[in-house]
């Protein structure tokens, strides 16, 4: 880190609900978490390949509903590729990383759960808020531990800016601007998906959903703008919507080409986490006295072993819920996009 006008502080201050470190607790326990995988698609090689940098874990076993693409999988990741799902979860395994589309994820979610697993479940973790309720109750019941797979959070850049942020704050963020549209995924691809329930909001705009609840709070008001294309699914939206502490103004796009830095606004001051700020490796923050703090936080591994390595610890702790990203941040996020989707006239099959 760099600050251009002042000593730089130490990390040491953070608030409870966002805790750096202590997030999951204790860490003399160094037993070794046996994972296995649904889905082998391409954010499951991405998992795979930062499980490499996350002590004490190891793939154990996957299953995919085609078997050539499983087996190749685990030709290359290693772990034991299982005849059926019912065997995966049969299979010795700790904890189950969900990789599918979402139109899966809460039905895995539930069964994984029922039979004692412990679930990170990729983004969105489910299709709609009745859906993740469900997912959450049967967590609670089981008393095991379920986390949404959102990334930014555990990423070192973001623990960097909220360490900074609560060392020399700028005050109560009030503003969340972020948006990103990409064009041009092929017709086949899950994003434009009516049957397993893709669309920009729930493929993009959810990690937009996640910034402006991580730092507004619950969304009281969502007013949306936004179209459906061909495939019936949302291609773009822009979302105006009133949280508990302040605004947030969001967009989410499949046929733009836009992509752009996220910017927290404050009274004394605002942050810029550089594009890509999903996977964030930088921030500007400018305070309005003039000083200006940049963070420059490179990470390794392709980013996904610092939610897997915070969810080990967790399972390690005991604990049901992150405190970095609970259940009630999961739960406001799917709210706002069902809101979205309600002013766009999207629903899902069974809606
Ligand atoms: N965190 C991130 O950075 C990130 C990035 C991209 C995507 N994602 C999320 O990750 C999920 C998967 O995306 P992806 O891009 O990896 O998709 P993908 O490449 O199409 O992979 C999906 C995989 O799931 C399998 N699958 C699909 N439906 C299934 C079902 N009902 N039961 C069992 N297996 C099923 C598919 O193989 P078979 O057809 O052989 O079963 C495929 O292996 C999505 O929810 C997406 O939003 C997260």
């Amino acid at each position: 880190m760099t600050d251009t006008t002042t000593a730089s502080h130490a990390a040491s201050a953070h608030t409870t609900a966002h805790a750096t470190t202590a997030d999951a607790g204790s860490s003399q326990d160094n037993r070794e978490i046996r994972w296995g995988i649904v889905g082998t698609g391409r954010i499951a090689r991405r998992f795979a390949q930062g499980l490499a940098y996350v002590p004490h874990a190891r793939l154990a076993a996957l299953w995919s509903r085609r078997a050539q693409p499983a087996q190749a999988f685990a030709d290359e990741f290693g772990g034991t590729v299982c005849d059926s799902f019912d065997a995966l979860l049969a299979s010795g395994i700790d904890a189950l990383y969900i990789a599918t589309v979402q139109d899966s994820h809460a039905d895995y979610a539930i069964a994984a759960l029922q039979a004692g697993l412990h679930v990170l479940c990729e983004k969105p973790a489910t299709i709609n808020r009745a859906q993740l309720e469900r997912v959450l109750a049967v967590s609670r019941a089981s008393q095991r531990l379920f986390m949404e797979a959102m990334k930014p959070p555990f990423y070192p850049l973001y623990r960097k800016l909220r360490a900074q942020l609560a060392a020399e704050p700028i005050g109560e963020v009030g503003l969340v601007r972020a948006g990103c549209s990409v064009p041009g995924v092929p017709d086949d691809h899950p994003s434009l998906s009516f049957e397993h329930a893709g669309g920009a909001l729930l493929d993009i705009g959810i990690y937009e959903m996640f910034l402006a609840v991580d730092w507004l709070g619950a969304p009281r008001d969502v007013q949306t703008f936004g179209r459906l294309g061909p495939s019936g699914v949302d291609t773009f939206a822009s979302l105006n919507s009133q949280h508990e502490r302040g605004i947030s103004q969001l967009f989410c796009g499949l046929d733009l080409h836009g992509k752009g830095d996220a910017l927290l606004m404050a009274k004394g001051g605002h942050v810029t986490i550089h594009e890509p700020w999903w996977n964030p490796s930088r921030a500007t923050i400018r305070y309005a006295d003039g000083r200006v703090v940049e963070l420059d936080e490179p990470f390794e591994g392709g980013g996904l072993n610092y939610e897997t390595a915070h969810f080990c610890e967790l399972i390690r702790a005991g604990r049901l819920e992150s405190p970095l990203m609970p259940h009630d941040t999961s739960l406001q996020m799917i709210a706002m996009a069902d809101a979205a989707r309600a002013a766009l006239g999207l629903k899902f099959a069974g809606e």
